[in-house]
C-alpha cells in the first residue's frame, strides 16, 4: 500500500488558487477527518510575510466562504500551517524549506507559473528534496503546444519519476465527472448501446458567463482552444468515448484515455473552414448587468478567441461516423456545463403523422455545473384522449442528483478536496499522464495549425449570446441543432 504524504508545500500560498481552492479543500478535508494525524501545511511564496501573518490570512479567507468557520475545526486546521517566506526557484529557497521537511513525505503543489516549473524541481533537487517519497503537483497549462509541454515534462522528468507527478485537471475531481464512469460501467444498460448503431452524435457544452477579466495576460496567449478545449473538455470526451478499462487501476483508465486521443482525427484546412469557429466577445449584456467586450479588457484589439465551437471526429469502429460537437466560451447566457448523448431515430415509425410529429429519439443529458443531474428522455404517451389515435410525448427519466446531494449533511465539494486526498493517498487516477497531456497537445496544435493556415480569425459575437452566428451554422451544416 503506497504511503501516505504527511506535509503539502503549497507553492504560491498567497496566491488566488491556493485562497480561493487549495486552502478551502485542505480545511474541509480536515473538517471531514480526512487529513492523517501530523498533517502540515507548508505555504510558501516570496510574500514578506510572518507564520501569524499567514494564518490570520487564511482564517479571513475561510470565514468569508458561505460555509463559515467552526472554531474547532479552524483550531485544529490551523496548528498545522506554517509558512516559509522563500523564493522556491533558487537554492537558498529550496534550503530555506529543507529544515521543515527533514524526515517527510512531501507532496510539492505548483500553484506558480508553469514557467517556474522547471526552476523549482532542479532547486528542490539540489536540496535533496526530490526524493523517492515525495511527489509533485501540476497544474495546468502545461505548456503551450506539444514542443512547450514536452519541455516541461521532460525537466520535470530528469528530477520526478512519472510515479511522483501528478498533473491535475479538476474537472476530474468534480462529482459528476467521475459519476460518468460509474454511469457507464456500472450498469448493464448503456454500453451495448453506446457506439454508433444507436448514438447520433455528442454534444459537449462549456458555457461561462464570467468573461476574462484581469486574468487577460495569462488568457491572452492561450485563448479558449489552449484554456478549455485542450484540458477539460478532451477530458470529458475521453471519459464519455474510451473502452471499458479492465479495472480502475491508475494505468488502465489512462490507457484507454489515450487511445481516444490517438484516435481523433487530425484537422485540416478544411476543417478550420467547415468544421470550426473561433468567437470573440463585444460589448452585451450578461444576467441583466452591462458587460464590457473582450477587447476593452484586453486594452487593445487581439486575435484571442474567447469561444471555440468544433466538431471531433473518433476514427475507430465504435465511433466511426459518430460527430462529437464540442462548444466552449466566456460571456455566455447562462453557466452551464453539459455532455448529451444524443440516440438516433426510431428506424420506423408505427404512428400516425400527428404523432409522428410528435416523436423525439432518445437523449442522455449529463448537467455538470451549475446542478448535478442526468436525465434520459423517452417517448411516452400523452395523457388523455385525442382525435386520431394517440399523441406522444418526450419525458425525462431523471436521476435528480440535485436532491440526492442536498441531504441534511451534504455539501457541494469543492473538485480539489477528491484530488488533494488522492495525492496524499498516492493515488493517480484522476491525473493526467504525461502521454495524455502530449497526445492532446498533438490534436489541440494541428486545429491551431489549421486555422493558421485556413486564416480563421474570431468572429465577434455580443456578450451574453451563444457565441457567432456561425457556431449555429456549424452544427446545422451537419444536420444536427445545438440543445439550447
Ligand atoms: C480553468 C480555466 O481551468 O477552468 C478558466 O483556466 C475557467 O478559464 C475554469 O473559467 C472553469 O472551471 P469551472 O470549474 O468553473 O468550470
Amino acid at each position: 500500500m503506497t504511503q501516505q504524504a504527511d506535509v503539502i508545500v503549497l507553492f504560491g500560498g498567497t496566491g488566488d488558487l491556493s485562497r480561493r481552492m487549495l486552502l478551502p479543500s485542505l480545511y474541509f478535508l480536515d473538517a471531514d477527518g480526512f487529513l492523517p494525524d501530523g498533517f502540515r501545511l507548508l505555504a510558501t511564496a516570496r510574500s514578506e510575510l510572518t507564520r501569524e501573518g499567514f494564518v490570520e490570512q487564511v482564517r479571513e479567507t475561510l470565514a468569508a466562504r458561505p460555509e463559515g468557520l467552526d472554531p474547532a475545526v479552524w483550531a485544529r486546521f490551523a496548528e498545522r500551517i506554517d509558512y516559509v517566506m522563500a523564493d522556491a526557484t533558487t537554492p537558498e529557497g529550496a534550503q530555506a524549506l529543507k529544515v521543515a521537511l527533514e524526515g517527510r513525505r512531501p507532496i510539492y503543489y505548483l500553484a506558480i507559473s508553469p514557467s517556474l516549473y522547471a526552476k523549482v524541481a532542479v532547486a528542490l533537487a539540489g536540496a535533496g528534496l526530490a526524493h523517492d517519497e515525495s511527489r509533485i503537483v501540476l497544474e495546468k497549462p502545461i505548456g503551450r503546444d506539444l514542443e512547450t509541454s514536452r519541455q516541461i515534462n521532460t525537466a520535470i522528468g530528469r528530477v520526478f519519476d512519472e510515479s511522483q507527478v501528478f498533473r491535475i485537471d479538476h474537472y476530474l475531481g468534480k462529482e459528476t465527472v467521475q459519476n460518468l464512469i460509474a454511469l457507464r460501467f456500472a450498469n448493464t444498460l448503456f454500453e451495448p448501446l453506446w457506439n454508433n448503431l444507436t448514438i447520433d452524435h455528442v454534444q459537449i457544452t462549456v458555457a461561462e458567463t464570467e468573461g476574462v477579466g484581469d486574468r487577460w495576460p495569462y488568457y491572452d496567449e492561450y485563448g479558449a482552444l489552449r484554456d478549455m478545449l485542450q484540458n477539460h473538455m478532451l477530458q470529458l470526451l475521453c471519459l464519455v468515448a474510451m473502452e471499458p478499462p479492465s479495472d480502475m487501476e491508475p494505468d488502465s483508465v489512462r490507457n484507454e484515455k489515450v487511445k481516444v486521443l490517438r484516435s481523433l482525427r487530425r484537422f485540416t484546412r478544411a476543417d478550420a473552414q467547415g468544421s470550426s469557429i473561433r468567437g470573440q466577445y463585444g460589448d452585451g449584456m450578461v444576467a441583466g448587468k452591462t458587460a464590457a467586450a473582450y477587447e476593452a479588457e484586453r486594452g487593445q484589439a487581439t486575435g484571442t478567441e474567447t469561444f471555440v465551437a468544433l466538431r471531433a471526429d473518433i476514427d475507430n469502429w465504435r465511433w466511426a461516423g459518430v460527430p462529437f460537437f464540442l462548444r466552449t466560451g466566456k460571456r455566455l447566457p447562462e453557466r452551464r456545463t453539459q455532455i448529451a448523448i444524443q440516440f438516433k431515430a426510431v428506424p420506423h415509425s408505427i404512428f400516425g403523422a400527428a404523432s409522428t410529429q410528435d416523436l423525439a429519439a432518445n437523449r442522455l443529458v449529463i448537467d455538470l455545473q451549475p446542478d448535478e443531474d442526468i436525465a434520459l428522455t423517452l417517448m411516452n404517451k400523452a395523457p388523455g384522449i385525442s382525435q386520431g389515435g394517440m399523441r406522444l410525448q418526450s419525458l425525462p427519466l431523471s436521476l435528480s442528483l440535485l436532491k440526492a446531494y442536498s441531504g441534511p449533511n451534504s455539501r457541494r465539494r469543492i473538485a480539489y478536496e477528491r484530488l488533494l486526498l488522492d495525492v496524499i493517498n498516492g493515488d493517480t487516477t484522476l491525473f493526467v499522464r504525461r502521454d495524455e497531456v502530449e497526445e492532446a497537445w498533438r490534436w489541440v496544435d494541428g486545429v491551431a495549425d489549421a486555422w493558421a493556415e485556413a486564416g480563421l480569425t474570431p468572429k465577434p459575437y455580443p456578450a451574453g449570446s451563444w457565441g457567432p452566428s456561425g457556431a449555429f451554422g456549424l452544427i446545422e451544416r451537419f444536420g444536427r441543432t445545438w440543445l439550447d
